[in-house]
């Protein structure tokens, strides 16, 4: 793939596209053949123009690969709340472990939490002290937590550490960040307190301040003090993130960097679960972060604490100048179904997470926005029902559910449906249509002319995820880079029904690879593009742009594909002619 770019003051215009294309060139998609000439003829007047969707090109953050638990949020603790095996006792702490030994301290969990809807904490017994018979190890005794396969703790940076404390007598409590053997001491502070003072839960808030940098580093709680103590919603999160907003800097700038102009989430298969009850619903993850119970999303195989909740999202969006997109579950998962006969509850939970985003801080659900600091309503103007669901039993009686509720409540919402309407009229109503693809390189590349016999009457198409998968992408590669483009050209060109596409995934955490390849790999303190996400930056300016009618005149096959666009840049106000082939 070329791309070429010329600042256009319009005079200019047409020497600068003359320049470009009356050299022939050989294509450097594969599939070369010898001697392949081509040109490529573009009318740069006024009347062949025509004005590309300010929403085409976006971003789809799932929860998956811990994008967000572990990655775009920026908490370290993973399992804050002790309760990533459920609410049943005992439950799993993982990651955390103990320091100390069975003679030394006996670490339980109970339901003794003081938090209504995630009742487990963790108890710890410690039966050494730091005089008599029994005496502690140096450094004491008690658990740790490694984060998200080791915290960044870096020098001279802020770290705000949160956790909830209860005791039968006084308590000495050392909190300190370590290297992953817990010998380097990075940053320590001692929470003294009376037995009054932790004989119920108490909040207890600690500001470390790193004096020296590891990406591997732990969060220790430890004591020499004998006794009982109970901990529960332990927290830790930098000072320094996005906005003050808990998104971590340098991934969410990599998403600043291509500009999206929406954001889908949070799934995805996230979304539907493989069963209901391990669903993302969204009232689990609102209000005050240590209420929120969590949960175990059973298709990604992992704990989320759900501290990027559905406001988190709404935030985020905000944050990047991007619209939301909320898909929301629809009664379906990938192994169980709610009967359209009983949905009615289901429908209620999206009208009111509708309210929740938009609706004044008068309302019921508005008022809750509002308390979590946010008394304007969020900018929702799309939503899908369900993800990836068209061929399942209940799914068009439930969408019609769905569908004319919304309608009712929010004329001006716009629906997506998971059903794909670019080769037939859809049997339902909907705004928009849904449309995957993941495939070879070679497939998606010949997929730029897909939707060039789309009906233009009718729904319009959201391509909110595709990517090369399998062997010509592996973790990420020039190859399917290459044929996205080539994809991405053909939706440019046809923005007049596609008007809207995001890749996916969007992030991994290298620790965890669920799925290959991806646009943004990092661990907790690295972050690179895959040559995936060069291409969307490639394409950052083409949203909100002008598109010219550009022909080629290609002396063989179909692995030519080009587009030109003009754009203003609002830095120098200048027009800029982009040509992509
Ligand atoms: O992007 C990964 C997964 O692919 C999404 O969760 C799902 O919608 C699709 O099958």
């Amino acid at each position: 793939m070329a791309m070429g770019y010329c600042k256009v003051p319009c005079s200019a215009l047409f020497l600068c596209l003359f320049i470009r294309f009356c050299l022939p060139y050989q294509s450097l998609a594969y599939k070369v053949e010898a001697n392949q000439t081509a040109q490529l003829l573009i009318d740069a007047s006024e009347g062949s123009a025509r004005p590309i969707p300010q929403t085409l090109f976006g971003v789809f953050f799932e929860e998956i690969n811990h994008a967000g638990a572990g990655g775009l949020w920026a908490e370290l603790v993973s399992n804050r709340g002790f309760e990533a095996g459920g609410s049943n006792i005992p439950s799993n702490i993982d990651p955390w472990s103990i320091i100390g030994d069975e003679s030394s301290l006996i670490v339980s969990t109970d339901c003794s939490s003081c938090f209504e809807r995630n009742k487990v904490a963790l108890r710890m017994e410690v039966l050494c002290s730091s005089e008599g018979t029994n005496i502690c190890p140096s450094g004491g005794v008690g658990i740790y937590n490694p984060g998200f396969w080791g915290m960044n703790i870096e020098q001279g940076k802020s770290y705000k550490v949160v956790f909830y404390v209860c005791s039968t007598g006084a308590i000495n409590i050392s909190v300190s960040f370590t290297g992953s053997n817990g010998l380097q001491t990075l940053a320590s502070t001692n929470i003294i307190a009376s037995a009054s003072d932790v004989s119920n839960w108490t909040k207890m808030e600690v500001l470390l301040e790193a004096n020296e940098t590891n990406h591997n580093s732990r969060l220790q709680l430890t004591t020499t003090k004998k006794g009982v103590v109970w901990f529960d919603q332990v927290s830790a999160m930098p000072l320094d993130t996005y906005k003050g907003h808990g998104f971590r800097n340098e991934l969410i700038e990599m998403l600043a960097n291509i500009k999206p102009r929406f954001i889908r989430f949070p799934g995805g298969c996230f979304v539907e679960g493989e069963w209901l009850r391990n669903a993302f619903r969204w009232k689990e993850s609102i209000g005050p972060w240590e209420e929120r119970p969590g949960h175990f999303g059973d298709v990604w195989m992992y704990w989320t604490d759900d501290g990027l909740g559905f406001f988190e999202f709404l935030q985020l969006a905000e944050d990047l100048g991007a619209l939301p997109i909320w898909v929301f579950n629809n009664g379906i998962s990938h192994n169980d179904q709610v009967d359209t006969s009983s949905i009615l509850p289901f429908v209620q939970e999206a009208l009111d997470g509708i309210e929740f985003a938009r609706a004044d801080s008068s309302s019921t659900w508005g008022a809750v926005r509002a308390a979590m600091g946010h008394p304007e309503p969020f900018d929702l103007r799309y939503v899908a029902i369900g993800n990836e669901d068209c061929g399942k039993k209940n799914y068009r009686g439930n969408y019609l559910k769905f569908y004319d509720a919304i309608r009712r409540a929010y004329p001006d919402i716009k629906m997506i449906s998971n059903c794909d309407g670019s080769f037939h009229q859809l049997d339902h109503p909907t705004d928009f249509y849904d449309f995957h693809v993941y495939t070879s390189a070679n497939n998606l590349f010949s997929m730029s002319h897909r939707f060039d016999h789309t009906s233009r009457q009718g729904p319009k198409a959201f391509v909110s995820e595709y990517a090369v998968t399998g062997k010509d992408a592996g973790t990420g590669s020039l190859l399917a880079a290459l044929a996205e483009a080539g994809f991405l050209i053909g939706l440019e060109k046809n923005s007049d029904v596609v008007q809207m596409a995001s890749y996916a995934p969007l992030f991994v955490n290298s620790n965890d690879r669920r799925w290959n390849p991806d646009a943004i790999v990092f661990n907790s303190s690295q972050v690179y593009g895959t040559p995936s996400y060069w291409v969307q930056h490639f394409f950052t300016e083409s949203s909100g742009a002008t598109l010219l009618n550009a022909t080629l005149q290609t002396n063989s096959s179909t692995s030519l594909v080009a587009s030109a666009i003009t754009w203003q840049n609002s830095e120098d106000d200048q027009t800029y002619i982009r040509i992509k082939d």
